[in-house]
Formats: C-alpha cells, structure tokens, sequence
C-alpha cells in the first residue's frame, strides 16, 4: 500500500536533513524507490518535483546500435528477457516488459523518447546526468551516438556525462569541448586520480567513499551516490544527513527518493498522488 508523500516525509527531520541548505537533489533512475527504475514512469514522476537538481539515468547500446535506458548489461533483473542488451535489437529489446506491478505498460525506454518527455524541463533548468555504462561492455561509438542526439535535441547545456571508465569520458571532451563530463568511482581519490588528463569537470564517488579533506576537492561539482533500496524493495525510512554529507565537500546528491529530500518538498505543488 502506497504512503502519502506527506507520510513518508514524516520519517525524518527536515531542517537536519538539510533541505533548506545548497545540496542539489537529484533522481538516481528517476524516482527509483517508488516506480520501476530508468523508465518513463519514473522520470515523469522526478520532473514534476519543484526544485529538483536533475535526473540520473543509464544508457547501454542494442545489437542494431541504438542507445537505451537500462542499468544493467542484462535485461534479467528488470524484464522477463534474458541475456545482453547488446545482443537484442531494439525492436526486439522493445517487446520485454519491465517488472513493473500494476504499471504494466513500461519498456525499457529509447534514449529518444526520454528526451522527448524531458525536454521542456531541459530547456528549464532541469539537469539530466547521463551514465554510460560502457566499462563493462565496451560499446564503440557510443559517445559519437550520445553526443549526436543530445546536439540534435538542443539540451547540451543541460547534460552531465559520467561513466566508471576514464576513457569514455576522455572521448567524449575530445568531442565536444563544452561537455560537462564526471568520473565515477569508488573513493573520491580515485575519481580525482582518474579525472587526470581526461579534461572533467567532477567528481562522482561513493557516498561512503570520501577519502580525502574537502580542500584537496575544492572547485570540483562532487555528486555523490547512494545504495538505497530500489522498488520493488521495501523503504527502510533511513534519512540521510545531507548536511554532514555537504561538510565532507559533497556538492550533489543522487538518490532514489529524491522528494523526501528536495526544497519546498511539502509544498502544495509537489502533494501529488504518489
Ligand atoms: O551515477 C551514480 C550512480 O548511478 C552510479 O552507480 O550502479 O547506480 O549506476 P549505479
Ligand atoms: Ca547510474
């Protein structure tokens, strides 16, 4: 049985939590707690969250090249499919449904159709960090594919590159000079390790992976990432201290529930039938 946003928010200490503060909220696979992960569903849900930093996503690449929105190199743990996404065309990576309860019409989502949901926001302010997930299933030409249609789309400015791999994210600066690109890691200190001559612009660590005094971070964005349950697990109701997190030197944060913790949360406008 869903809560009320106003009954999940009761689990916590705002002002502690530090939603009055500079940290930037952002979706991690769209509002990945409540509604099945990296699909439109999700995504539609974090758009209409007022003072939402932006949304976090996934992209891998199908056998026929075309990106795609999914976490995983397998489509086992999100669909009823099984094997690589990269060996699925998408017309055929298109008849899998997603385990998704009584939000039975989800697909995995093209990369076109989330910018097609997201656009008006993207042109708004509203940021989309885009994950390529290519360190595990090295995918060629796909920073020339990503790069091509964020272009086309016109939402350049409103797109954050990361990837685990160094190299991709060294690719896609030499590809476009104006790309606000992020490394993930681990630690911090492994971040800044491989952010060296790759030209980017953060760093993406583990939440718990703060290595390092903030002066040795200081001018970076450091976007931290969390390992919160994901629907269909159950919530545990923990409530993170954002403000501890902001005194580590941590600047943003990914998180599967981001309304319990974005600005102006409990306002009449974000009081939706969640
Ligand atoms: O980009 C931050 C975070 O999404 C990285 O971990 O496994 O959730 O993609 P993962
Ligand atoms: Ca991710």
């Amino acid at each position: 049985m869903r809560q009320s946003l106003e009954g999940r928010l009761s689990g916590g200490n705002l002002s502690r939590m530090g939603r009055d503060k500079g940290m930037k909220i952002w979706a991690h696979r769209g509002c990945s707690q409540w509604y099945p992960e990296n699909t439109l569903l999700a995504f539609g849900k974090a758009m209409e969250i007022q003072g939402l930093a932006g949304i976090e996503m996934d992209i891998q690449m199908t056998k026929d090249g075309e990106l795609v929105v999914i976490h995983d190199e397998r489509v086992d743990r999100t669909t009823e499919g099984v094997g690589l996404v990269r060996d699925f065309t998408l017309k055929d990576l298109r008849k899998l449904h997603i385990h998704a309860g009584e939000h039975k019409t989800q697909r995995i989502p093209a990369m076109d159709e989330v910018f097609d949901l997201l656009h008006a926001r993207l042109a708004s302010g509203m940021k989309l960090n885009i994950e390529l997930k290519n360190s595990v299933c090295p995918y060629d030409g796909m920073e020339e594919k990503i790069l091509d249609m964020v272009a086309r789309k016109g939402v350049g400015d409103a797109v954050v590159y990361s990837s685990f791999s160094a190299k991709s994210m060294e690719r896609i600066k030499a590809l476009d000079k104006t790309a606000e690109t992020g490394i993930l890691d681990g630690k911090v200190s492994d971040c800044l390790y491989k952010l060296i001559g790759t030209g980017a612009n953060a760093l993406h660590p583990f939440w718990k992976g703060m290595d390092l005094p903030r002066e040795r971070i200081a001018g970076y964005a450091v976007r931290a990432y969390f390992s919160g349950h994901l629907y269909p697990e159950k919530p545990t109701g923990t409530r993170l201290d954002l403000e501890g997190l902001e005194k580590q030197g941590i600047t943003d944060v990914f998180l599967n529930e981001p309304e319990v913790y974005v600005q102006n949360c409990a306002d009449e406008k974000n009081r939706m039938d969640w």
